[in-house]
């Protein structure tokens, strides 16, 4: 059985990714609704890798012994200045999950839960790849300016297929 301190620590989790799945839906219908076809499909499949990582968690606490609890999610933006101000929106909010995620080490550490210690380093890694595919979109979106953005449009879902296969 976990540790109250790791359950409660990964609840908290659960919360994060479910609301980080949201935000990635209100900013795929945002694109939609612009007509952003390449972007929206991008932002979709963002949003079910996240439900994926909340289902992940859910399904280890449970597992091992917890109860997962299913919260209330606030209510995500619904508008966007431009797609160059949403992936900024998308790559802080990234980083914020991985600072989140090694916030839940020590507590794992000081619980000696050497499982869970094993089971996180899957959503480190995870992080660290995601950070590094939203950075690579900003860069691209940097080299092609504003003018060419349905040429991005077109070309981020092979972006994001080169991506997964390095994952
Ligand atoms: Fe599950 Fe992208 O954080």
């Amino acid at each position: 059985m976990m540790k109250k301190s790791i359950i409660d620590a990964l609840n908290e989790q659960v919360q994060k990714e479910g609301y980080s799945s949201n935000l990635y839906l209100a900013m795929a219908s945002w694109a939609e609704t612009k007509g952003y076809d390449g972007i929206t499909q991008w932002l979709y499949a963002q949003a079910d890798e996240e439900k994926m990582h909340m289902l992940k968690i859910i399904g280890f606490v449970n597992e091992r012994g917890g109860k997962a609890i299913i919260p209330a999610f606030e209510q995500p933006p619904a508008e966007w200045k431009s797609i160059r101000e949403m992936f900024d929106q998308v790559l802080e909010h990234e980083q914020y999950v991985t600072e989140s995620i090694h916030s839940i080490i020590p507590i794992i550490e000081k619980g000696k839960d050497y499982a869970a210690l094993n089971w996180i380093q899957w959503f480190v890694d995870e992080q660290m790849e995601e950070e590094s595919s939203v950075q690579a979109i900003i860069d691209k979106l940097n080299l092609m300016g504003d003018k060419n953005i349905y040429m991005f449009d077109r070309d981020i879902m092979a972006m994001r297929a080169e991506g997964s296969e390095e994952a």
